[in-house]
């Protein structure tokens, strides 16, 4: 029996380590064991997940809660640790690019534990974000990589890393498309907000834009002077500066609590446009072909860019993109596509056969 122990901490990982775990689940010879670092702690940001994802109670909450980075990684190191040295799996898998990453990679490689790494390949470039530092150490320590797409498999390639690489697709898709349906059918969001799909949904939580006051500000006079109402479920850290920015929507953004799973699908879906820094909501808007624009300079999500389907702009050129998006069906269509870029959502599977076949090749 090859045991699995499925690291995560955030909102994403839920998501994305979903269908993972349902695929240990369902293969004969695999047994899942979920272990929360506990980062997001909130409901709406964490236990609301479980039950409409289908994922088990974690074996485990190690409770890291809110603190630096340095802190999150290690106590996040510390308890992921013992529980290796407890439990010895048979692997490790994390995914992504949080702290929750960074410390179970750490964790595995250390005592020698086959670590496996979900999401591998991805890169901005841009090391000024905690998130690239953590892809760059997970990528070099773990011995399988799960990597999304071709751009991603070169990307490790470029970095000397091609042993233990598999293109697998991203299993946002997976769960993109098993949720989807049953967002449409079920989620009252639309009805709930008043909206009747000439609409804008926005998110925004990075410390880059957050965390700076002229960026924040600019994001959100852009989103209030959308010709479109925008509805933008802010991230607690999002909710907290716009606090202190002091601003005030008056005109057509509203901020409302973060959505379940089922909530965001419909809203996403629905949305004539996304605006977001999500990683996550890039990848989901090119699923349900709502076309997104990105309030970064950079992103490790190129190839939608390269689609046609995402744009980055910049805080102060937004309005004027979100304008026209908004207004104009011509402008909409073009980046209204489905590219197959992410896969057929079946990369749980894929990556579970992958690791079955390694430990086999491993006797
Ligand atoms: C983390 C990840 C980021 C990911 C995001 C998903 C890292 C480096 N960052 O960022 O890559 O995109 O999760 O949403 O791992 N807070 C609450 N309740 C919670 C959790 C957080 O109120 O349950 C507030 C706290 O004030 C906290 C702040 O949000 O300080 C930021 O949380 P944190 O987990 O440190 O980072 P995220 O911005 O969520
Ligand atoms: N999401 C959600 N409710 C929200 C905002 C996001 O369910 O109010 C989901 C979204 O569908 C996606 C994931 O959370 O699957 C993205 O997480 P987030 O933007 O927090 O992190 P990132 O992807 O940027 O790391």
């Amino acid at each position: 029996m090859v045991t699995v122990l499925a690291v995560v901490g955030t909102r994403p990982e839920l998501v994305k380590m979903a269908p993972v775990v349902r695929a240990l689940d369902a293969a004969p010879a695999t047994e899942p064991r979920l272990l929360h670092t506990g980062q997001h702690y909130d409901d709406e940001l964490s236990s609301d997940f479980f039950d409409v994802l289908g994922l088990p109670e974690p074996a485990r909450n190690l409770e890291v809660g809110s603190a630096s980075g340095a802190k999150q990684t290690a106590d996040g190191l510390v308890g992921i640790d013992a529980e290796i040295a407890a439990y010895e799996p048979t692997a490790v898998l994390t995914l992504g690019d949080t702290n929750a990453v960074l410390a179970a990679t750490l964790a595995g490689a250390k005592r020698d534990t086959l670590v496996g790494h979900i999401e591998a390949g991805l890169r901005s470039g841009d090391r000024s974000m905690p998130e690239e530092v953590n892809r760059v150490v997970a990528d070099h320590l773990s011995e399988l990589l799960f990597a999304p797409t071709d751009s991603a498999v070169g990307n490790l390639a470029s970095e000397g890393i091609e042993s233990g690489v598999t293109r697998t697709g991203n299993t946002i898709v997976d769960a993109c498309l098993d949720h989807a349906p049953v967002a449409r059918e079920r989620s009252d969001a639309l009805a709930r907000f008043g909206l009747d799909g000439d609409y804008a949904l926005a998110t925004i939580h990075r410390p880059h834009n957050t965390d700076d006051p002229d960026r924040l500000q600019a994001i959100l006079t852009a989103l209030d002077d959308a010709p479109v109402p925008v509805v933008l479920p802010a991230h607690p850290r999002t909710e907290t500066a716009v606090e202190v920015l002091g601003f005030e929507p008056g005109r057509s953004l509203r901020l409302v609590e973060p959505q379940g799973y089922l909530d965001f699908l419909a809203l996403l879906d629905g949305a004539r446009l996304a605006v977001t820094d999500s990683g996550g909501v890039q990848e989901e808007a090119s699923v349900l072909e709502t076309p997104c624009l990105t309030v970064r300079p950079n992103t490790e999500r190129p190839e939608t860019v390269e689609a046609g389907v995402n744009e980055l702009v910049e805080p102060t050129a937004l309005g004027a993109r979100l304008t026209r998006l908004a207004t104009d069906a011509t402008a909409r269509a073009a980046m209204a596509g489905r590219p197959e870029i992410y896969g057929d959502g079946n990369a749980g599977e894929r990556i579970v056969a992958t690791l079955v076949d390694r430990m086999e090749e491993r006797r």
